[in-house]
């Protein structure tokens, strides 16, 4: 308590307070109650040089990987539907994409086990079932709805997984006719299919790049993915604001369009375009794109920063809203145009996110510690500039110093354990301990779940 700020201090009382009276029932931490966005705990390790994490660090992580899951699983077992639904976000796939994480994890530390995590043929076969298990029930209930046609929110996204998920268990025809029902959602787009990558055409590009990365080859054929990409990019000129020179993906620049939403903004969709080969061979469309990124950073706040007004979001600093979310899309722009600006852009974001300490709020991926330390790592993968690596440990070993954010028996952040990885402390912890136990050595192989490179 004695690192807390008074209003935080205040805070985390009544918050505890709050937490007692759920204390009773076997369901823990429910987080009602929201604790503000502009709250952290402070990041003392912020400046000392980490090079790995200690031994106490690795084993927390590997004790409460264990534990969460079973709570998880208990909790949540493979029938059980979610208020909100069965996707990836929030559902039942979005378990499956877990459980298929930890069947990675057995897998790829079997052989070659990295000193801190040995898999195990059985574990990773129950992994691999219980994954089946969850899509199994979650299917059914990913409807093709028109309002949700992404990755994360959309029956695309779940179809990849189911079919990833079948190819695994040897069941190559199922595996196909899942790819081959996702193939056919490509065609029926238009200007009026909604955008973002959370529900939308840009989530579509994730889910194809998905499936190329677990598959090796383009498995929605090429003019498939380039129809979703040429539409998303005809939206933006339906919209484009020439003010400001930026393709917009609405008829309004409100919130729902704007930048600081790396998630369900505008921002989201430029990250995907930047990956298809179709922008990067259409010289006009990349250098609206260009002329997009360009006014992102020409907004960047002295500190790092980067919001609109909607939602609050100055005071946001976490993957979906705020600077953390636009990091990615100024690595990529870094990398497709080389010029320096971009990566000055991400590495000054990095620094707030690292300055500002691990959010109150909880573990989240999304509006939490972990897409906040996803994001450091990436900047350190991709530059191996160690600063950020000692940065995101730093953020890492002050969360699991911490209690409140994570130790299931104590905790009382916000969503600490519900049904959804993206937006439970749970899953996100779940998330990035596995990943983390894996690729201890290899850092450059994190990769945030339904975001990042990889398939699991
Ligand atoms: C880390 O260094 C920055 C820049 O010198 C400074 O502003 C900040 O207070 C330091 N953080 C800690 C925890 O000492
Ligand atoms: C264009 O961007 C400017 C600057 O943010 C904004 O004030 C204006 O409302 C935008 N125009 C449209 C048509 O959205």
């Amino acid at each position: 308590m004695k690192t807390l700020s008074n209003q935080a201090t205040i805070w985390v009382l009544f918050l505890f307070f709050f937490s007692s009276a759920f204390a009773a029932s076997s369901e823990g931490c429910k987080g009602t109650v929201q604790p503000p966005d502009a709250l952290f705990y402070p990041n003392k390790l912020e400046n000392t040089t980490i090079t790995s994490l200690p031994k106490w660090a690795i084993d927390m992580m590997t004790e409460r990987k264990e534990t969460l899951e079973k709570m998880y699983y208990s909790d949540f077992p493979p029938g059980y539907t979610s208020p909100w639904g069965s996707y990836i976000y929030f559902g039942g796939a979005g378990t499956a994409l877990l459980f298929l994480r930890f069947y990675h994890l057995e897998m790829e530390t079997l052989q070659n086990g990295n000193g801190y995590y040995q898999g195990s043929m059985e574990r990773a076969t129950n992994y691999l079932e219980i994954s089946k298990d969850y899509i199994d029930n979650a299917l059914p209930n990913t409807l093709w709805e028109d309002e949700h046609i992404g990755f994360l929110k959309g029956r695309t996204g779940s179809l990849a997984l189911a079919s990833v998920i079948y190819s695994l268990s040897g069941d190559d025809t199922t595996a196909k006719e899942y790819i081959a029902e996702a193939a056919t959602h490509y065609d029926s787009v238009s200007v009026d299919s909604p955008f973002d990558l959370d529900s939308g055409m840009a989530g579509m590009l994730y889910t194809a790049r998905y499936l190329k990365k677990f598959y090796g080859k383009d498995m929605i054929e090429q003019s498939r993915v380039d129809n979703v990409a040429s539409t998303l990019y005809q939206l933006g000129l339906k919209y484009y604001n020439t003010t400001i020179k930026a393709l917009q993906f609405g008829p309004a620049f409100n919130g729902m369009h704007r930048i600081g939403e790396g998630l369900f903004g505008s921002g989201g969709v430029i990250y995907q375009l930047l990956q298809e080969d179709w922008l990067l061979n259409n010289p006009q469309a990349l250098a609206d794109v260009k002329s997009t990124i360009d006014y992102y950073l020409s907004t960047q706040k002295p500190d790092g920063q980067i919001y609109d007004d909607f939602h609050d979001a100055g005071k946001r600093i976490q993957w979906c809203h705020g600077i953390p979310g636009l990091i990615p899309i100024f690595l990529k722009a870094y990398e497709v145009f080389g010029e320096e600006k971009y990566l000055d852009a991400a590495k000054l974001g990095s620094d707030l996110v690292a300055q500002k300490g691990v959010l109150v709020k909880g573990m989240m991926l999304c509006h939490g510690v972990i897409g906040n330390v996803y994001q450091l790592f990436d900047l350190y993968a991709k530059t191996k500039d160690e600063t950020y690596r000692s940065k995101a440990y730093s953020m890492v070993l002050t969360a699991l110093q911490n209690p409140l954010l994570t130790d299931p028996t104590k905790w009382i952040s916000y969503d600490c354990l519900a049904s959804s990885f993206f937006v439970s402390t749970a899953g996100g912890m779940l998330s990035f301990f596995s990943d983390m136990l894996a690729h201890t050595n290899e850092l450059e192989k994190l990769s945030m779940p339904a975001f990042g490179d990889q398939w699991w």
